[in-house]
């Protein structure tokens, strides 16, 4: 389905300089063709990122073929969606996410997990809302709440945005979602999200995910955002994590009212 994609609040928005049209396609299940994962692979090698500098590949892109891109983020009997972007008839940029459900106890509700588990907008088109805007077309009714694992404090500002109330974001009650991380990752299907899962009961920022890429663009932005006077409370990244942000809902509050604030414990 395809649809007009930037909206009149985000054209007026002093973060944009549109630079034409843009649209937004929304794939999910069996519409991801091989075509659509030849192109994200594609996106991904050429504007991802660069391995670190204790990596064996140092200094290169960090690249993904069509083949391992479907193993790690679209397995077999899970549903995943992809959302792309089109500035004409270039693809500007992608989101892959993966659903499932989670389940506090095993009387409680189950609550629909939406994890987006790849985002990537071409160089020299950033900054420019894409990745906000293919986060907010991502979004579903019967979402009950976002997640992200990143190291790019773009992505994860991004989320923010799209999924809640951007910087200003009350931050204890995002802390008291990773309290429940264990739960919400632990079923997923996708095994990066699964097996980087926090200890029971701890409130974190970041986890080790052993993704050792190179950190100078977040520091970059980090910088950016100090020059700018701007928030941000998920502090400074160790080699080999990512922050963790868990989003509920905006119609959800945080249903532990007994985990720990901000002032708990943080790996950031
Ligand atoms: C992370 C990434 C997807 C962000 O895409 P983008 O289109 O530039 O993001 P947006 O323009 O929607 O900006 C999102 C937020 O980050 C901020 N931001 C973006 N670039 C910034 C920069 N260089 N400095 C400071 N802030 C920046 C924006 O101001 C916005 O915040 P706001 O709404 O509070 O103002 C893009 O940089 C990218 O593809 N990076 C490489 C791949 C990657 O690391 N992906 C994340 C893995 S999940």
């Amino acid at each position: 389905m395809e649809e007009g994609f930037l909206t009149q609040d985000e054209l007026s928005s002093p973060l944009l300089t549109p630079i034409s049209y843009t649209m937004a396609s929304k794939y999910t299940g069996r519409e991801i063709t091989e075509e659509h994962i030849l192109q994200a692979a594609d996106l991904f090698s050429k504007h991802y990122g660069i391995w670190g500098p204790r990596h064996p590949r140092a200094g290169q892109r960090v690249q993904t073929s069509p083949a391992m891109l479907k193993r790690n983020y679209l397995p077999d009997g899970a549903e995943h969606t992809l959302v792309q972007a089109h500035i004409g008839y270039v693809l500007v940029g992608h989101a892959i996410a993966t659903r499932w459900s989670t389940k506090k106890s095993a009387e409680s509700q189950p609550s629909r997990v939406c994890w987006i588990t790849q985002l990537c907008v071409r160089r020299g088109y950033r900054a420019q809302g894409v990745a906000t805007s293919i986060l907010r077309k991502m979004a579903e009714e019967s979402d009950d709440m976002y997640g992200i694992l990143s190291s790019h404090p773009a992505a994860i500002m991004a989320a923010l945005r799209a999924f809640a109330n951007g910087p200003e974001t009350d931050t204890d009650a995002l802390l008291s979602m990773t309290w429940q991380a264990t739960n919400i990752m632990t079923p997923s299907p996708i095994s990066y999200v699964k097996s980087a899962a926090p200890d029971p009961g701890s409130t974190v920022r970041s986890v080790d995910t052993n993704f050792d890429v190179d950190h100078g663009e977040h520091q970059a932005v980090l910088d950016e955002l100090s020059r700018l006077g701007r928030t941000w409370w998920l502090g400074d990244l160790k080699r080999k994590h990512e922050y963790i942000l868990i989003i509920p809902t905006l119609r959800q509050t945080p249903t532990n009212s007994s985990a720990p604030t901000s002032q708990g414990e943080g790996r950031g």
